[in-house]
């Protein structure tokens, strides 16, 4: 018996596709969860609010008549993310909608919650709440949620700064129940690594921005395929909060990437004479690992990358050791 909460205990991989904000879509959830990785997206995505209805209905009528097909091989289970801060007003309205639709996991962010947490346990569901230090880790568990995701430094978007060997240590000595490690895992080898650290699942986020299902223009995939951890700068300017964004957005807004002043939340404007660029639609947020990634493909393609490089690294480190069910 898995000592992780049902879906958590029987994913066919340890992945899970994180939220990313624009970008991820309904086909991208899809295709993440039949090529076995729990795909999720932000409910902040459907626009306007409405959408996300209509984009429940289409992920779960169509993972339903994949697992009716494939009842062998059933696909992950999906997971919506919820801005738990008080600047989203439409949270009342997204909670019951994944309520309608028993959304299996719900990953929360930017504020952890009890009501919400009770809310989602009341038809079923499991809650992950991101962290980017123990503080929050525990203060998160303590509100109610059911297990951590741990976000290192070098992951895309808003990341934290802490080291992932430091980060999953204090977090598990003191819990046991699901964790998640974010952060630059962007091959099969680096999801292993994750694990042995004492993660149960790799969280990852920008690779997934490489794929042909994924909401984002063309040139910023491109960039992600030409970039290394050289071209991910840290910044608070864009948002006001610590996160990091590709060089080649930053340039091409105006800016210089290696001189960026710090962000003073009482300016309204940046620079002198132009408005600070928009964050996640102009500056394209990314991680650190990215340098593997070498080309555009399929969802469906990147994960079986991801399933043989697993399986070899495996084969490598713990020959004759055969994965948990
Ligand atoms: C472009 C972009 C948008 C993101 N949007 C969200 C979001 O809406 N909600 C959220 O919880 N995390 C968001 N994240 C963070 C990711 O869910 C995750 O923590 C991160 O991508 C993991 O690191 P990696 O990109 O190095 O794999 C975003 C990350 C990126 C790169």
């Amino acid at each position: 018996m898995s000592r992780l909460p049902a879906p958590l205990g029987s994913l066919p991989l340890p992945i899970i596709g994180s939220p990313l904000f624009i970008i991820s879509n309904p086909k991208l959830v899809i295709e993440q969860c039949k090529a076995g990785v729990v795909g999720s997206m932000p409910a902040l995505n459907a626009r306007p609010a409405a959408q996300l209805d209509e984009w429940l209905h289409e992920i779960t009528e169509t993972l339903a008549d994949y697992n009716r097909a494939n009842p062998d091989k059933p696909a992950a289970p999906f997971a919506i993310n919820q801005i738990v801060h008080k600047s989203n007003d439409r949270l009342e309205h997204d909670m019951e909608m994944v309520a309608k639709y028993k959304v299996p996991i719900i990953i929360t962010s930017l504020g952890a919650r009890e009501d919400v947490n009770q809310a989602i346990h009341a038809y079923g569901g499991v809650v992950l709440h991101d962290v980017i230090n123990n503080r929050f880790a525990h203060k998160a568990i303590e509100k109610g949620a059911d297990g951590l995701i741990a976000v290192a430094a070098g992951a895309g978007g808003h990341a934290g700064s802490k080291s992932p060997f430091a980060l999953i240590q204090e977090i598990r000595e003191w819990f046991d129940g699901p964790l998640a490690l974010s952060g630059s895992i962007a091959s099969g080898r680096a999801v292993l690594a994750a694990q042995v650290l004492g993660a149960d699942f790799a969280y990852i986020g920008s690779a997934f921005i490489a794929t042909e299902e994924a909401r984002a223009v063309d040139a910023y995939k491109q960039a992600i395929v030409d970039a290394t951890s050289d071209d991910i700068i840290y910044s608070n300017l864009f948002t006001g909060v610590l996160g990091n964004y590709l060089r080649p957005s930053i340039e091409a807004a105006g800016l210089d990437p290696d001189n960026l002043p710090v962000s003073d939340p009482t300016k309204m404007n940046f620079g002198s004479d132009r408005e600070k660029p928009k964050a996640w639609k102009e500056i394209w947020g990314c991680g650190q690992g990215i340098g593997t990634i070498r080309e555009v493909l399929p969802a469906r393609e990147f994960i079986a990358r991801l399933a043989r490089e697993y399986a070899e690294a495996r084969q490598q480190y713990f020959p004759g050791v055969r994965a948990a069910a």
